[in-house]
């Protein structure tokens, strides 16, 4: 199998992976061209897929071992690898509208945060419900001077309660037990990330989960903060990705930060997201 990539953006940041079909296994060379091609874009598209569960968990593991997710709820029964984002729920997970309409990075919350996501749809609206990709490599390396050296060596807040809180999902959202609250304590990561695999940096603070900086006052914190998402989430550092049923996205959370767009919630919408295990965020 020789795989081509087809770049979706006038930056290196998203390629259209062709001529595979992820429904059969992909052979080791594939594999490696893919774990390289994860590195050097960050994105990577797969259209035109028919997979069913089994192969979809079958093409993550590739790249790592998967995450649980901690709300159960949204798991499906058989599959607790599968976290199902559907609108009118699946096989009794509860339903969920849009879960992730607010930058962030999947379980940036945890001491080890997963590497990358892979999200299959099923079930598409006509219009809206894109997902937004912010490129946190471009991101970091077009702030000026003085605001890299302010950011250098600090750590960032990430939480997981107030942010589950906020969303309420208009009462559909379920509470987190006490069980899952201790799953989710608040922990520290660099401002600054770099990938172990290739030392590029990115920017690694996102909206949703992001709480604040490590020992600066809240009023200046809350406001670095927000410059710096403002920052990222400008035109030129982010792409749109307007699904169609078929579509994979994996794409590198060290590297992204991502957000979902609004749609007319009467028609059905349902994707599927297998998340790969991480490694502590390194400065
Ligand atoms: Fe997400």
């Amino acid at each position: 199998m020789t795989l081509s990539f087809k770049p979706m953006t006038t930056t290196r940041f998203v390629v259209e992976v062709e001529d595979i079909d992820l429904s059969k296994p992909v052979d080791g060379a594939s594999v490696a061209a893919l774990r390289k091609a994860i590195n050097e874009h960050s994105i990577l598209v797969f259209r035109g897929q028919t997979i069913d569960n089994d192969q979809h968990i079958a093409f993550s593991r590739n790249f790592g071992d998967l995450e649980i997710h901690t709300v159960k709820q949204y798991l499906l029964p058989d599959y607790p690898e599968i976290i199902a984002l559907a609108n009118r729920g699946e096989n009794g997970t509860t339903p969920i509208d849009n879960g992730g309409a607010y930058w962030h990075t999947d379980i940036s919350y945890k001491a080890k945060p997963p590497m990358g996501s892979l999200l299959y749809s099923l079930e598409v609206p006509p219009e809206g419900g894109d997902t937004l990709f912010a490129d946190m490599y471009a991101a970091y390396d077009a702030l000026d001077d003085d605001m890299k050296d302010r950011i250098e060596g600090v750590r960032a807040v990430h939480g997981y309660a107030a942010r589950f809180s906020q969303m309420g999902e208009g009462g559909k959202r379920p509470t987190l037990s006490a069980e899952q609250l201790a799953e989710v304590p608040e922990v520290t990561h660099p401002v600054v990330r770099i990938n172990r695999e290739t030392g590029r940096r990115a920017l690694y603070v996102n909206e949703g989960f992001t709480q604040g900086i490590e020992g600066m006052p809240m009023v200046e914190s809350r406001t670095l903060v927000d410059t710096l998402n403002a920052h990222a989430t400008q035109p030129d550092f982010v792409y749109d990705h307007r699904w169609r049923v078929g579509d994979l996205v994996f794409w590198d959370n060290r590297a992204v930060m991502h957000c979902a767009t609004a749609y007319d919630t009467s028609y059905p919408r349902r994707m599927h997201r297998t998340t790969i295990q991480g490694d502590m965020p390194i400065a």
